[in-house]
């Protein structure tokens, strides 16, 4: 399937409006799969995707997914500042957090968000700072190996996320005995999956031990949330995953487990990031250095500090040059940013068409975790952010944008005033 990229008259209609690097989102492709996802758990009356704030932190994007009905999962106070901008408050926004501060759990009270707890001594903590909710989320790390079948998906036993079974069970009695009278459960077990089993998987562990907990302390169980996971086709020939597919086998573990247990009115939720906006987002740069010496480079007016995820976990991001799309990819290049770094290379020894000084070099899938990783190492300033409106089919149908959807600047780039703002002591 060709990769979605857009075209090159809307890039250079961006590029000559603010420079780049920008980040460019498809709003209509972000829509379009929030809506396929709210389609594949619509079994489910309680079903709502709590948006992973942290995956694209901007008020545009956030908004957008709340006109399709997802909330915001949050795990700072600038975070929950962010949903609170956006006009949410109370059941639409989770606070999935650890090692949290007082003035998070207190402003997560006042906004009346479900609070996700991490660990056992969060509970007299929160009690102490905030008090107790009547309505408490429970973060659950089973430990070990996180298995499917003979395969390794990760490693819980070393995560420092969530609390053991014990622990559980000793949270609900004491929250119960605070005052608590609703619990959701919660776990995180597998990072950007795109194994359809992965969700099946951990519903089927949350349900069963929330079973257990209710039969255990007399408790209701208004949630199981699944948490985040779900991943994206980084790699050309990788498959995606089959959502409707997932969502029809969390509900036969839910039938099979919550159902006859008399819990089957419990939502069922998720905290997606990467799943909804990482396909729909492209980190836009030009082209300004070659350099042959040992290998081939191209030089991008992008670095590590726009997009952080091939510095720092290797990853693959599929890149192509606006215009060349269908030219072969007969040169061997690593495309690099500006940083003192070496592993500031967004490609090493990739296949790609004749790069020349100008093209325009589009990195993709980059919506999720992109912008929001950057960072100002050696005085970079964040680029700007672009958001097509409507109008745009998803990519994975039309593998083309070339229609003429408007486009709207969400955040600007930083400037030198901004790096220098807090700076306070100085001649
Ligand atoms: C608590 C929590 N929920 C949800 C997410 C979103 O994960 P993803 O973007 O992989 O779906 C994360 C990611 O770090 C997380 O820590």
């Amino acid at each position: 399937m060709p990769r979605p990229t857009p075209s090159i008259d809307k890039l250079n209609e961006i590029k000559n409006r603010i420079g780049t690097p920008f980040h460019l989102y498809d709003g209509g492709g972000i829509r379009e799969n929030a809506r396929e996802l709210a389609r594949a758990f619509s079994w489910n009356a309680g079903f709502k995707e709590y948006f992973a704030v942290k995956a694209a932190p901007t008020p545009a994007l956030i908004k957008l997914l709340r006109e399709e009905g997802c909330g915001a999962d949050c795990a700072s106070l600038a975070e929950l500042k962010l949903a609170a901008m956006c006009g949410m408050s109370g059941d639409e926004i989770m606070f999935s957090s650890n090692v949290t501060p007082e003035c998070e759990y207190q402003y997560a009270m006042e906004l009346g968000a479900i609070i996700n707890l991490d660990d056992l001594t969060q509970v007299e903590y929160l009690k102490k700072c905030a008090g107790i909710p009547k309505k408490i989320c429970l973060r659950y790390n089973p430990g070990g190996e996180f298995k499917m079948g003979n395969f390794v998906m990760g490693n819980p036993g070393e995560a420092k996320f969530g609390m053991t079974r014990e622990q559980l069970s000793e949270a609900v009695a004491l929250l119960k005995k605070y005052g608590a009278e609703e619990f959701a459960l919660h776990t995180f077990l597998a990072s950007n999956t795109t194994n359809d089993d992965y969700y099946p998987s951990i519903a089927s562990i949350l349900f069963e031990t929330a079973v257990e907990l209710s039969r255990e302390h007399g408790v209701k169980f208004f949630m199981i949330n699944l948490s985040g996971g779900i991943g994206i086709p980084y790699l050309p020939n990788e498959r995606k995953a089959d959502i409707a597919h997932i969502g029809g086998l969390v509900r036969e573990a839910f039938e099979r487990i919550m159902v006859p247990a008399g819990m089957g009115g419990a939502a069922v939720v998720s905290e997606l990031g990467r799943y909804m906006t990482g396909p729909f987002g492209w980190l836009v740069a030009t082209a300004i250095h070659r350099k042959d010496t040992h290998r081939h480079y191209i030089g991008l007016d992008a670095c590590a500090s726009d997009l952080m995820r091939p510095a720092i976990y290797g990853a693959y991001h599929h890149i192509t040059v606006a215009g060349k799309e269908n030219e072969p990819a007969d040169h061997i290049y690593d495309v690099t940013g500006s940083l003192c770094e070496n592993n500031d290379k967004f490609a090493v020894a990739r296949e790609l068409p004749k790069i020349d000084i100008g093209d325009i070099v589009v990195l993709h899938d980059t919506g999720a975790h992109g912008h929001s990783m950057g960072y100002n190492y050696n005085g970079k300033l964040r680029h700007a952010e672009v958001l097509l409106e409507g109008g745009v089919n998803h990519p994975a149908k039309s593998a083309d944008l070339s229609g003429t959807p408007e486009f709207r600047v969400i955040r600007r780039a930083e400037t030198l005033d901004d790096y220098f703002a807090t700076i306070k002591d100085y001649v």
